[in-house]
């Protein structure tokens, strides 16, 4: 591990090592409309949600470090109080790639950009039409990062007063994250794409869990189950007893081999075999194997079972 002192680094490397590390980020596409009615749209990933009674969400917009100019959103900001942000989807990942080139004040980035206009119902500035959700925000307070130091971030809390969703994600009365397709910002040039293939939940348990300090010595110091399967077993109210009867199978039960079943995902098959072959029912690398195939499908009682079995 290195350790770094942030005035050890040049501005670029600074900037880079902290939005490498602080990753992946929302996107907000930022809509404001300057003096001269002209609007502006803008990328920022500095940008996330603080709170939501009321629902309240921040943007970094920097202070150019090389010139001192200020961004177009900032300045418009300031001026009239007022945003929209859309959310960025794949789909409109160049789109606003191209959004955050430096236009000049009086160029209208939707145009640039080949984004659509859609109107909001409160504040002025428009959102953006093909993004499935946005809100538009009024300034509450602009907060001045460290001028005295020659600081040039901002941070801009911003109330959201009206949101928009697009009736294509949602599913049940809930946003469904496999339907927005959304990309979010790391360091450098890199992207990352929440898509369906890479969304997932995560079960919090509802009450306080055992912890990984009280598992049985044999499965907490396994070398087959990782961090995240022995986490998963120490969520359990309480420390689970094996129950005589598990497992119990069909009359009719067929399995294939051992090591077919596992790579197929069928942890009751490979059970199955295994109990039926005394080499194997003892073996703690293939009970715990067994174990981990039912904790990636989310069957918690059966992975304890099957680490008791020993
Ligand atoms: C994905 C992405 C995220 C960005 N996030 C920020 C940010 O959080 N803060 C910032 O100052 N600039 C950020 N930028 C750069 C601005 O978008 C860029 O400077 C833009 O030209 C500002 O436009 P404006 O002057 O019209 O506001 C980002 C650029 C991209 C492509």
């Amino acid at each position: 591990m290195t350790t770094i002192l942030p005035n050890d680094l040049p501005h670029r490397e600074r900037h880079q090592l902290l939005l490498s590390g602080v990753a992946p980020r929302p996107i907000a596409l930022v809509s404001t409309i300057d003096q001269g009615g002209i609007a502006n749209l803008s990328p920022y990933s500095f940008f996330n949600a603080y709170s939501s009674k009321p629902p309240i969400v921040a943007i970094g917009p920097a202070i150019s470090a090389k010139t001192g100019a200020e961004k177009d959103t900032y300045r418009n900001l300031l001026d009239s109080g007022e945003c929209t942000i859309s959310a960025c989807t794949y789909g409109m990942v160049e789109a606003i790639s191209l959004a955050s080139c430096e236009y000049p004040r009086d160029v209208d980035e939707f145009v640039k950009c080949g984004l659509t206009k859609a109107a909001s119902t409160i504040v002025r500035p428009p959102r953006v039409a093909e993004a499935p959700f946005a809100m538009e925000c009024k300034l509450m307070e602009n907060i001045e990062l460290r001028r005295d130091m020659a600081g040039n971030g901002n941070i801009m809390l911003l109330e959201v007063v009206a949101f928009h969703v697009a009736d294509s994600v949602m599913v049940d009365g809930r946003i469904d994250p496999r339907k927005m397709d959304l990309v979010a910002r790391m360091g450098y040039d890199w992207y990352a794409r929440a898509g369906a293939a890479n969304v997932f939940e995560v079960r919090k348990p509802t009450w306080n869990g055992i912890g990984v300090d009280a598992l049985p010595d044999h499965i907490r110091t396994s070398d087959v189950l990782t961090g995240n399967d022995l986490a998963k077993l120490a969520g359990v109210r309480e420390l689970p007893m094996y129950d005589g009867s598990f497992p119990t199978f069909d009359e009719d039960f067929a399995a294939d081999r051992i090591d077919i079943e596992l790579a197929a995902q069928r942890p009751d098959a490979a059970l199955y075999v295994a109990m039926r072959d005394p080499s194997l029912r003892h073996d703690r690398r293939i009970l715990h194997t067994i174990a981990q195939v039912f904790l990636a499908q989310q069957r918690v009682d059966e992975a304890w079972q099957t680490l008791l079995m020993e």
